[in-house]
C-alpha cells in the first residue's frame, strides 16, 4: 500500500511477521489451532510440547491457586528461590536470570535492547522464524543462512557463519538442539563460535529450550561469558507450554539493559512460578524415564520410516524432542500431508512453518508423547505415504 492509502482508522503495518497460512478450510491459522486444541482425541505432535508428566507440577499449581496468593502482585522480577534453580539447572553461577512470559518474550527483549538499526543477526533456515520476526524490527536484517545440507550436518556451521557475516553483524542465533531438525552441537563447535563472536564483538544468543532432550548437551555460555544470552523455556522438558513462563540469562550489564526494555513490569504469572519451581525441584525423579520413553518413541519411529521409499530421517537420532521427515522423494507435499494425517487424529506440522527455502520437502513431528500414541502414528503414516506419493 501506498503512504496515502494510510489512515488512523487503517493504519500501516509497521512490522513484518511471518505469515501462518490457514490450512485448506481455515480462513485464519488460529481457528485452525484452537479446532486442534479443543479436539481432545487428537494425537498433539505437531507443537514439540510435552505430554509425559504425571501430577506433579500440576499438584503444585492447584495448592497455589487455593491459596489465593494470585490475589496480590508477584514480586514484580519474580521469586529468587526459582531464579537460582535455573542456573543451578544450566550448571551457571555468577550470572543474572530475568523471567519473562514464556522464552518467547525474552527473545523479543533481547532484540529491542541490543539491536541497532544498522545491525544484522545470522539465523539458519530452517529455524524457529518468531527468532528472525523479532530481529527484523529493531536490526537491519535478519539474515538467513541456508542449512538443510548434510555436508553440513543440517546445522548452521563455524565455517557457514564466517562465510556469511560481515562488520555490520551483531547477533549470530544458535538454537541448540534446533527446531525443527533436532541437529545439536558439541563442545568444540560451541568454542568455535565463542571464538568468533570474541574476536568480532558479536552477541552469541544461545536458545536451549530442547537442551534436556539431547544426549549430551553444553553451555555457550561457558565459552563467552559476558556475551551470550542464554535463552530457557519451561515449555518443553517441563511440559508447561500454557502456562507461558521461560526467561534469559545473562551477565549483570546485559540483562539490566533487557530490563529496561520489559513489558510486563508488574510480574510473570505467579501460578506458573509455583509450577516452574514444582518442576525444577521434581526433575531428579522424571528426568532419565522421560528421556528414555523419547529415546524409544524415535527409534520407533526410525524404524518404521527405514523401508519405506523416498522417505527418510535427515538428522538420527535428534536431539530434540522432534524430528523432521522428508518427503521430497515420494513427491509428497507436507501440507497435503499434514491435513491427511489430520483426518486420522494426528497432528504434525508442514515445513513451511519452520522454512521458507526447504519447507515443501518435510513435515515436522514431535514425540514427547506416551509411546502408546506413536505407535498410532507408526500404524498410520506408512499407510498414508502409500496414498499419497506421486513418485
Ligand atoms: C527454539 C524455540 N525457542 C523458543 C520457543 C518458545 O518458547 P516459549 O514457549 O517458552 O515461549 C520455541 C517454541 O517452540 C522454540 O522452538
Amino acid at each position: 500500500m501506498r503512504e496515502k492509502d494510510f489512515d488512523i482508522k487503517n493504519p500501516r503495518k509497521k512490522f513484518q511477521k511471518t505469515e501462518r497460512v490457514p490450512p485448506e478450510g481455515y480462513e485464519c491459522a488460529n481457528d485452525f489451532f484452537e479446532d486442534m486444541y479443543m479436539d481432545e482425541d487428537m494425537i498433539w505432535m505437531g507443537q514439540n510440547t510435552n505430554h509425559l508428566h504425571d501430577d506433579t507440577i500440576a499438584d503444585a499449581m492447584i495448592e497455589a491457586i487455593k491459596e489465593k496468593n494470585y490475589c496480590k502482585y508477584p514480586a514484580p522480577e519474580g521469586f529468587s528461590e526459582l531464579k537460582q534453580l535455573i542456573l543451578d539447572d544450566l550448571g551457571l553461577k555468577d550470572l543474572e536470570v530475568l523471567l519473562t512470559s514464556g522464552a518467547t518474550e525474552s527473545l523479543y527483549l533481547v532484540m529491542q535492547a541490543l539491536l541497532e538499526p544498522e545491525d544484522n543477526v545470522i539465523l539458519s533456515d530452517p529455524g524457529y522464524f518468531i527468532i528472525g520476526d523479532f530481529a527484523s524490527r529493531f536490526a537491519d536484517e535478519a539474515r538467513y543462512v541456508p542449512i538443510y545440507y548434510e555436508e553440513n550436518d543440517y546445522k548452521l556451521t563455524p565455517e557457514l557463519l564466517r562465510q556469511n557475516m560481515d562488520e555490520n553483524t551483531r547477533m549470530v542465533i544458535l538454537i541448540d538442539p534446533l527446531n525443527p531438525l533436532g541437529s545439536g552441537y558439541n563442545e568444540d563447535e560451541l568454542k568455535e563460535f565463542a571464538e568468533i563472536a570474541k574476536e568480532n564483538d558479536l552477541y552469541l544468543l544461545h536458545d536451549v529450550t530442547y537442551k534436556d532432550f539431547a544426549q549430551e548437551h553444553f553451555n555457550m555460555e561457558d565459552y563467552a561469558p559476558g556475551q551470550t544470552l542464554t535463552i530457557y523455556s519451561f515449555s518443553k522438558i517441563f511440559g508447561m507450554a500454557g502456562l507461558r513462563i521461560g526467561g534469559v540469562i545473562s551477565s549483570k550489564p546485559i540483562i539490566d539493559s533487557i530490563k529496561n526494555a520489559v513489558v510486563n513490569d508488574l510480574g510473570v504469572n505467579i501460578i506458573s512460578q509455583y509450577g516452574a519451581i514444582a518442576g525444577l525441584k521434581s526433575k531428579p525423579k522424571w528426568f532419565d524415564s522421560m528421556r528414555e520413553t523419547c529415546f524409544e518413541n524415535q527409534r520407533l519411529i526410525k524404524e518404521m520410516i527405514d523401508p519405506i521409499e523416498g522417505v527418510f530421517l535427515p538428522v538420527y537420532p535428534s536431539q530434540a524432542n522432534m524430528m523432521v521427515i522428508d518427503l521430497s522423494g515420494a513427491g509428497i507435499d507436507p501440507k497435503v500431508m499434514s491435513n491427511y494425517l489430520v483426518e486420522k487424529k494426528l497432528f504434525t506440522r508442514e515445513g513451511e512453518y519452520t522454512s521458507e527455502d526447504f519447507g515443501d520437502r518435510y513435515l515436522r513431528i514431535s514425540f514427547s508423547i506416551p509411546t502408546e500414541e506413536i505407535k498410532v502414528f507408526c500404524e498410520e503414516f506408512p499407510k498414508a505415504v502409500e496414498a499419497l506419493r506421486t513418485k
